[in-house]
């Protein structure tokens, strides 16, 4: 295990953001991260993943521990079923790619999600429809304090919309080394319900989609929607959509009645925070490097050598616009890490 200083993180995070870590360390087992935890000369540690849903917003002075743990195991299987211990530095969409080609069916909708494997549970990944705890069975993790190896139910992980233990109580305490995921060998459950894949599908002209159709139609609709962080520094979507009360939807909906909305719950609606940020004027718009995409204005964008204080600043003139002309608080859905 060798520790480098001032080590850019530029690679390391999807945003593309040029800034340093005084100290850096890659971690290939779980051996490496206890003995890594336990540099006492370096108080200060941040664990990195994909660094697909970060904002780095200035220079690191801790230990990056970047996890980059590989590996993939089939743990049981039945003549329906097949249980998959996926260790936390395996890339998302690779390992969604190797499903499909085994013809396992379950994360199809979640094709082309940026980062790994390992930092998927911590905000319950989704996309079209499917959530990761949908064919979560139980993650490993390590307790930082302690380096005692613990593993989480699905009740333990408390998993909500972009929401879970370890954003919450559980938030510093652990890092998760992998996941072990249930997906169906036959008989797969199609998810098809969410209008964009229907529409992707009825392009393409396909009536009876397999799981593997289903990736390519997602591949395709979020290829048109949304940046390639390669060619375009990005973090997917920055903001989570704001869930709001029966009452302030009524009265958002009576003002706005072409608005798009998801109800929840009896008492609950989710509004596209895309469609009030547009609204706002700010879909394309750019500032300096740092800019609003402009096929979706979810998404914050790093032109090339926007720091991640200019994109930060963007994000509080949005939600200071979007708070005057709606009323309505829209939160970041990346981790900011200062
Ligand atoms: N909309 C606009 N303007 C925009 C963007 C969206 O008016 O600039 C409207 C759309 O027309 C649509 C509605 O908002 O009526 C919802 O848009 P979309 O279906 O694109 O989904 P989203 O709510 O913007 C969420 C996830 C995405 C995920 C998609 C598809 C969140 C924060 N984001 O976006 O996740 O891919 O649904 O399921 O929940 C990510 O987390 O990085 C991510 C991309």
């Amino acid at each position: 295990m060798e520790i480098q200083q001032n080590k850019s993180l530029k690679k390391y995070n999807t945003f593309g953001i040029e800034a340093k870590a005084k100290y850096f360390c890659e971690i290939r087992s779980i051996d490496e991260l206890s003995q890594a935890l336990q540099q006492s000369q370096h108080p200060n540690k941040i664990c990195f993943g994909g660094g697909s849903n970060m904002l780095i917003t200035q220079d690191i002075d801790a230990l990056v521990l970047h996890i980059n743990i590989k590996g993939i195991e089939i743990v049981s299987e039945t003549k329906e079923r097949v249980q998959l211990k996926v260790n936390a530095g395996e890339n998302w969409h690779q390992f969604v790619l190797w499903t499909l080609a085994q013809d396992y069916g379950g994360l199809e909708n979640m094709s082309l999600i940026p980062g790994n494997t390992g930092t998927a549970p911590i905000q319950n990944i989704g996309a079209y429809g499917v959530e990761l705890k949908d064919t979560f069975v139980s993650c490993e993790a390590m307790h930082i304090a302690t380096q005692k190896m613990r593993t989480f139910s699905k009740e333990a992980c408390e998993f909500g919309y972009r929401d879970s233990y370890f954003k919450n109580e559980g938030k510093g305490n652990f890092i998760i080394t992998s996941v072990t995921f249930s997906l169906s060998k036959n008989k797969h459950t199609l998810n098809t319900s969410y209008g964009a894949i229907e529409a992707e599908l009825e392009k393409q002209n396909i009536k009876d989609p397999t799981i593997q159709d289903i990736s390519k139609a997602v591949i395709s609709i979020r290829k048109q929607k949304l940046p390639d962080p390669s060619k375009l520094g990005n973090s997917g979507s920055f903001f989570k959509n704001p869930v709001v009360s029966k009452q302030q939807f009524i009265s958002f909906y009576e003002k706005h009645p072409t608005a798009p909305f998801y109800k929840i719950s009896e008492d609950l609606y989710k509004i596209p925070a895309g469609w009030l940020i547009e609204k706002c004027g700010f879909k394309g718009k750019r500032f300096g490097d740092a800019g609003v995409h402009k096929n979706q204005a979810l998404v914050l964008v790093n032109y090339g050598t926007a720091t991640g204080a200019e994109i930060l600043k963007l994000s509080q003139t949005i939600i200071e616009s979007v708070n005057d002309k709606f009323g309505i608080r829209i939160l970041p859905e990346v981790n900011l890490i200062k």
